[in-house]
Parts: C-alpha cells; structure tokens; sequence
C-alpha cells in the first residue's frame, strides 16, 4: 500500500497558513505532543502574563486590581472572546467554575423551563461526569434516559415527557461529532431543551452555537483552548434564557454582589451563572492564550485538523493496520479533531508511546487516543508519529513488563 513520504509531510508543513503558530508554544525537545485534547501545551506568552499578573496586579495593584486590572469583569470579558469561537453573539457566555459544575447549573436551569416534563436524556457513552452530574441534578424528580451509539437512537426514546438533552458534541473515547443544528432541531422539535458540552469541540471544531439555535453549552478550555491545567470552563445560556434560575445562588451571581444584601436576587443576564469569586491567576493562563486564538479562523483549524487526522488514519492503516483498528469515523462531516485506534491491549503501547516521545493518551478499556491541535502539530509531527507507533507494535517492545504498570492518570 503506498503513503506519503515524509518529504511529502515536510512540503505541506512549509505550506501550512497555520505554521507559524506553532513557535508561539512551548514544545519539549523531542515529543510530539498528540494530547492537547486532554491538556492544551503552554502558549510563550502565558509565563509574562501570570508573572505580571502576580508581581504588578497582584503585588502592585492588590484589592484595587477587582476594578483597576478588570479581575471583576473577567468572567464576562473571557466569555464573550470565547463566544467568538463557538458561535454565540456577546453577553451568553460566562467563564467560571468547572466543566461538571457548568453541567449542574445548565441541567437544573433547563429544567427549571420545562415544568411538567420529568425525564431527561443522556449519552451512556459520553465522558461519565456528565452522567454523574446528570444523577446529581434529577435523582429523584426526572427519570434519565440514556442513548448510545450502539442503540437506542434519540429517535427512539425523545417524546413529550422530555425535558431537556445532554449530548457531548465531540465524543471523547471515538470523535465521533453529533451535527449539532440538525439534533438541535430534533429536540426542539419535541418540546424539549438541547444542551451541548462542547469540551472536545471548543477550539477543535467550528461551532455555531446561535446559528443552530442551541439552549445552552458548557465547555472545557484547557483543552484545545490552552489555558492551562484546571483552567476555568465556560457556560452559554441563551439570551431568551437569560431570564433561567440556576440553583447555585453565590454572591458572584447576585443582581448586586456589594449590596451585602441577606436574600438572593439574580443578577440580569448571564452573570447569574456566576457563583464564587473567579480563581483569577487560572483566568489569566486562559486570557494569554486567548490572545492566539482572537487571531485565528477556525476554518483554517478545521481544514488543517481534516487534513493531519486524514493523513494519521492512511498512515497507520498502511502501516500497522493489522494491529489496531481505526474506531474514528472516516466521514469528515461526523469525525472531530483526535484519532482512536482499538487495540488488543492500548494501554502499553501508549506507555512505551510516551516513553520514546510520541505523548497520546488511553481510555479503558482498549482505546489508544491521539488529538490533532492545527496550532501547534505539523505533518511531519504525524510521519514520525506513525513511524514510532509502527515500530513499537511490530517489534512488539510494548510486551515488556514495565509498560504494563497503571499510572493514576491515563
Ligand atoms: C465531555 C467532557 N465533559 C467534561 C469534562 C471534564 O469536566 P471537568 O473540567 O469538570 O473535570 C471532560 C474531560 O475530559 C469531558 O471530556
């Protein structure tokens, strides 16, 4: 079977539009880092900007930075840049809390707007902690229903007793990716509220958030959005939602957080989503390597992610085919930004993987898992990736004892 060289990889990488980004993060010697879905790499300019939001807003400035820096209005100012990037127009996005949290509050909000309907539906394959949240905000007053890609289908178990769904855009284990206008549209279409977690999609994929008329969204952005470890999640509420109760009633989301007053008024708008003061040294890796992402198009990202997961799959299946299967969808239309090969073991050859420098991740049970971040891979980052995977399954290196061991983090 013929595949490109890697003079071929080298040529699209000194034609690649997104090339030069890739000197605006810091990349070790020798790794090719293949897990910027799971943890974003460290853009040049995020260690000046927190040193200089520690030593000058925070030793400097102190308290006075609230107002003088913007820490107070950052939760909001983020979101709207965000928002830029996933299709949703200013004022719907807030940056705040977790992932999880943001899935409690977006949950219970559209609950609270379809009174009278008692079941929502969740995807049994998603990352679990949507389905814990889920049971964490129904148990006891909406029945859950849970599709999969092995059946049943929505199709199958939407009707007028659902209230809301919870669909991961981009699954995490497979990158399989939902359409996300034409699933809104089917629930909607049922009475029911969609609500997206854009965790693998934020960055990766182009998303039109208002364009498809989605109720609401939370997101991760120390993923493909590179800010850093634990950075802050964000939500998108709608504007005709604005109006929603979310449960998690804190000063941050109050209608006047000075006022000091002793009952909760919800603040007009998104801030209502807020809930406690902002961890501001985390919304400042965020907000340097938003600066990246304010200068690009994510039709370039979208058309280099295509092209390096196009060239990782014809690679690997000309090469070590025999040794693992591709469970990422070949159709463009329904693949996100990251490759999964299924393999008899995954684990250990992802360990002896890491070990010669090649840093993907394993999900349980079998998968081995590679993210393509256009800002920062190049092609010829594929070649040589493929060609450390080809030699570590063919000479079967990964069968010694020491990859065998299970870390705490996969
Ligand atoms: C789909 C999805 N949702 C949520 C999360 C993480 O949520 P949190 O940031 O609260 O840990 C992940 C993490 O990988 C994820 O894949």
């Amino acid at each position: 079977m013929t595949f490109p060289t890697r003079d071929e990889c080298l040529a699209l990488d000194a034609s690649d539009p997104l090339a030069a980004y890739r000197d605006e993060f810091v990349l070790p010697d020798g790794v090719i880092y293949l897990d910027g879905n799971s943890l974003g790499a460290l853009p040049r300019r995020t260690a000046a900007h927190l040193q200089h939001v520690v030593t000058q807003e925070w030793g400097q400035g102190l308290i006075r930075s609230w107002n003088d820096a913007g820490w107070f209005e950052a939760p909001r100012r983020l979101g709207d840049r965000i928002g830029t990037l996933i299709g949703a127009g200013p004022g719907q996005v807030v940056v705040c809390d977790s992932t999880s949290i943001n899935i409690f509050k977006a949950l219970t909000a559209a609950l609270g707007l379809r009174p009278g309907r008692d079941v929502v539906i969740g995807d049994r394959d998603t990352f679990p902690t949507d389905l814990y949240m889920m049971e964490g905000a129904t148990a006891g007053t909406h029945e859950q229903r849970l599709i999969s890609a092995d059946g049943p289908a929505l199709a199958d178990v939407l009707d007028d007793r659902v209230a809301a769904v919870l669909l991961t855009q981009v699954d995490y284990r497979t990158g399989r990716m939902y359409d996300m206008a034409a699933v809104t549209a089917q629930v909607q279409a049922a009475g029911a509220l969609m609500i997206w977690d854009l965790a693998h999609s934020a960055g990766a994929v182009p998303v039109d958030l208002d364009g498809c008329g989605a109720d609401l969204a939370v997101g991760c952005t120390y993923k493909y959005l590179n800010g850093g470890p634990g950075a802050p999640a964000f939500i998108y509420v709608a504007t005709r939602h604005e109006d929603a109760t979310q449960p998690l009633s804190g000063w941050h989301g109050h209608a006047d957080p000075f006022a000091f007053t002793p009952d909760y008024s919800p603040a007009p708008g998104i801030s209502r989503f807020l809930v406690g003061t902002p961890p501001l040294l985390s919304y400042a890796g965020l907000e340097a390597s938003l600066e990246i992402w304010d200068r690009v198009d994510m039709a370039d990202i979208r058309a280099k992610s295509l092209a390096l997961t196009d060239l990782f799959i014809s690679l690997v299946e000309a090469r070590v085919g025999s040794h693992v299967e591709v469970v990422t969808p070949l159709d463009h239309a329904v693949r996100g930004s990251q490759v999964s090969l299924r393999h008899e073991d995954g684990y250990a050859p992802m360990q002896a993987l890491i070990e010669r420098g090649v840093i993907g991740d394993f999900r349980a049970p079998d998968l081995m898992r590679f993210g393509f971040t256009p800002l920062y891979v190049g092609y010829a980052d594929v070649w040589d990736a493929v060609d450390v995977l080809t030699d570590v399954l063919t000479t079967e290196v990964w069968r010694e004892p020491q990859y065998a061991t299970r870390l705490a983090v996969t």
